[in-house]
């Protein structure tokens, strides 16, 4: 793989500057966040109200942890513009969550915030190895999901030749990624496994592709997932976090010269962990759940947000912003089988150690008398189906989980192409269980 390290007089100068430079700043923008999100949303003002906390009282950092928590409930509960700080007219971007488990999360973005937003995502692609000039192919969504148009304006802003393909027609995405040479994809890490099928399918070896820096995100993916594309595809796979509330793809992101973890871009995003069952903040190092107040959005400032995002804050190492560890999970995705807590990245670690299994799965669970059940459903590579190889790959991977997580499952082999893939994030957890 080519060396893509960013020249340090590309970057913007706060990415490396000292850590009291980056304070001082965010304490300026976290006083006129507060402040803005008092004056101008209701809610903010009734929850700081009743919390007995004014926008004054921030006199520094840390004190922002006596500020009230904000979640995605509240959001739901201000559907669909009140959690909007500037006048409707004002808004010149809506985009929304899909809505699965109820009226969907609607964000709003000024003209200014997109503009911010371009930055944060062309900053991102630059730490991952993407140069001006370079062809961007982007399969994330386009439409209310902020992956693809968050990605396509940062890669404009970045001075690429922006490629749109959005998700879907997995056979079109070669064609273009070919005859455009391609040098950048971005794309969640489920989808590209399935363009790594199709690249099979046609004959063709993804090793030769153009492709050199693939950029992944939407969804949790292990060092493991990473090491499998970077060798299938020989690119760098760096990855990208953010999530709507916040903005969208951009709030932190991987150096492809260290790929160690996401660099949160904290000039923009301030991030605390907390411990999930008592809101207390713990110390960087510590595993929680992540939460983000915005610094600069005007439209829809957001105090304390609830990422439900569980992962550890590191000090910074390619830059002077802090890092935060890859997403181990949400609490949402957590599994919790016979009183041991799994997520699904446990699973996909270890099966991606196991000889001849596809990187493709699913995890079904299900009721069997008083017991929960689990079991992986996982497909052989193509050249590898034998019956014995099957029960010994099985055999295996149950082993493997057993040592490292600690639990007992079953693990279903399947044939190549039987386990169900998504054209934007991977559908992980079917829960079959009896709900009692
Ligand atoms: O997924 C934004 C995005 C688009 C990020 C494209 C990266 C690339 P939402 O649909 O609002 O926004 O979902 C946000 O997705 O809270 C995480 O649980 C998960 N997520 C996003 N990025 C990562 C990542 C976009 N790199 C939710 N690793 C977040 C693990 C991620 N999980």
């Amino acid at each position: 793989m080519l060396d893509l390290t960013p020249r340090k007089e590309d970057l913007d100068p706060i990415e490396i500057a000292s850590r009291d430079e980056i304070g001082a700043l965010q304490l300026k923008r976290m006083k006129w966040s507060l402040a803005h999100a008092y004056e101008n949303v209701p809610f903010y003002r009734n929850a700081f109200d009743k919390a007995g906390v004014h926008p004054d009282d921030l006199k520094s950092l840390s004190d922002l942890k006596s500020f009230p928590f904000t979640m995605k409930t509240d959001l739901r509960d201000n559907y669909p513009f009140g959690m909007f700080a500037v006048p409707r007219e004002k808004i010149s971007r809506i985009h929304a969550s899909s809505g699965t488990t109820g009226k969907p999360t609607v964000v709003g973005y000024t003209k200014n915030d997109i503009d911010v937003w371009a930055d944060m995502v062309a900053r991102s692609m630059r730490a991952s190895g993407t140069r001006p000039g370079d062809v961007v192919h982007i399969a994330y969504g386009y439409g209310l999901f902020t992956g693809g148009l968050g990605a396509h304006y940062g890669a404009e802003r970045l001075g690429c030749t922006v490629v749109p393909v959005s998700g879907g027609m997995t056979s079109r995405q070669i064609t273009l990624i070919e005859d455009f040479r391609a040098s950048t994809i971005m794309v969640t890490p489920s989808y590209v496994l399935s363009i790594l099928d199709e690249y099979r399918a046609q004959g063709l070896d993804p090793r030769e592709s153009p492709l050199q820096v693939g950029i992944f995100g939407a969804e949790p993916w292990t060092n493991a997932m990473r090491l499998e594309i970077e060798a299938a595809f020989d690119m760098h796979a760096v990855d990208i976090y953010g999530l709507s509330e916040v903005m969208g793809p951009g709030v932190a992101n991987e150096c492809v010269e260290t790929k160690d973890g996401l660099h949160v871009w904290e000039d923009h995003f301030y991030p605390e962990i907390i411990n999930p069952e008592t809101g207390e903040p713990v110390a960087d190092g510590e595993m929680g759940e992540l939460v983000f107040t915005s610094l600069s959005k005007e439209a829809f400032p957001i105090i304390r947000y609830r990422t439900r995002d569980l992962t550890r804050l590191l000090p910074g190492t390619a830059r002077s912003m802090r890092r935060m560890e890859k997403i181990t999970g949400r609490t949402d995705d957590m599994i919790i089988l016979r009183g041991v807590n799994v997520f699904p990245t446990q699973i996909e670690e270890q099966l991606l150690e196991v000889e001849g299994l596809a990187p493709h799965f699913q995890i079904e669970l299900a009721t069997k008398g008083r017991m929960d059940t689990l079991t992986v459903h996982v497909e052989v590579l193509e050249d590898s189906g034998s019956e014995d190889h099957r029960a010994a790959a099985a055999a295996d991977l149950a082993k493997r989980v057993k040592g490292s997580v600690g639990i007992s499952i079953a693990v279903s082999i399947r044939d190549p192409g039987d386990v169900a893939r998504s054209q934007g994030k991977a559908v992980r957890i079917i829960d079959n269980r009896e709900k009692g």
